[in-house]
């Protein structure tokens, strides 16, 4: 029998389509011993990961930005320390954490963020390598410091603009490898590290 109280108790915070976390959950249900996803926070209620969530069977902790920063974060942590909370995945969590949110959480909030960081950091990366012409983007996952998408990076994998690419065609070749990078740090946080992996992730 599996032996869930050891898993590690992760939870993701998203506030949008949910896509990833979507992904996440599904994988992470493959070591079911090893990683807890307990819930999902979402700052927006309208959000679709709301629906994901619930299809899922995963909890999801609606918490709407009230104005007050620091009383939002103190409520998102009061519900993180509720579920003993260990680590955090942002999947399209689209607010910036306060600088005191992420050293109570050091060392355990990644992110994915859709550029090859340190280019183009920020809300809408796809589109801002689309309209740049660049020849390559990529995918880069990382954790979370005091910056805005500058902590020390996991794994990053880069993909081609085509020629035929309309900015759609390229954001979604670009979720493909967000999937994936997640899926392999997934793997990596249940041990089982790939024997003919693509890329390295975790450290
Ligand atoms: C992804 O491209 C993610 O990298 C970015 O926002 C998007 C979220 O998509 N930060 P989804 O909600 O996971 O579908």
């Amino acid at each position: 029998m599996p032996d869930a109280s050891a898993a590690l108790r992760v939870v993701i915070m998203a506030s949008g389509n949910g896509s990833n976390a979507e992904n996440i959950v599904r994988h992470a249900r493959l070591y079911p011993d090893k990683i807890d996803i307990c819930a999902i926070v979402c700052d927006k209620p309208q959000a679709f990961v709301v629906q994901r969530a619930a299809s899922l069977g995963v909890p999801c902790l609606v918490l709407p930005f009230t104005g007050d920063k620091t009383a939002h974060e103190n409520a998102i942590n009061d519900r993180l320390r509720a579920y003993d909370a260990q680590m955090i995945l942002l999947a399209g969590y689209m607010r910036i954490l306060s600088p005191a949110f992420v050293a109570r959480w050091k060392g355990r909030i990644v992110n994915i963020h859709p550029s090859l960081l340190p280019a183009f950091p920020g809300r809408d990366a796809y589109r801002d390598a689309f309209e740049a012409g660049v020849a390559l983007s990529g995918v880069t996952l990382h954790y979370v410091d005091e910056g805005v998408d500058t902590g020390p990076v996991i794994a990053q994998c880069a993909f081609p603009r085509l020629a035929c690419d309309t900015l759609e065609t390229f954001r979604a070749r670009g979720m493909e490898i967000e999937y994936t990078i997640y899926r392999d740090f997934i793997d990596t946080l249940a041990g089982k590290e790939k024997e003919h992996g693509r890329r390295s992730v975790g450290h």
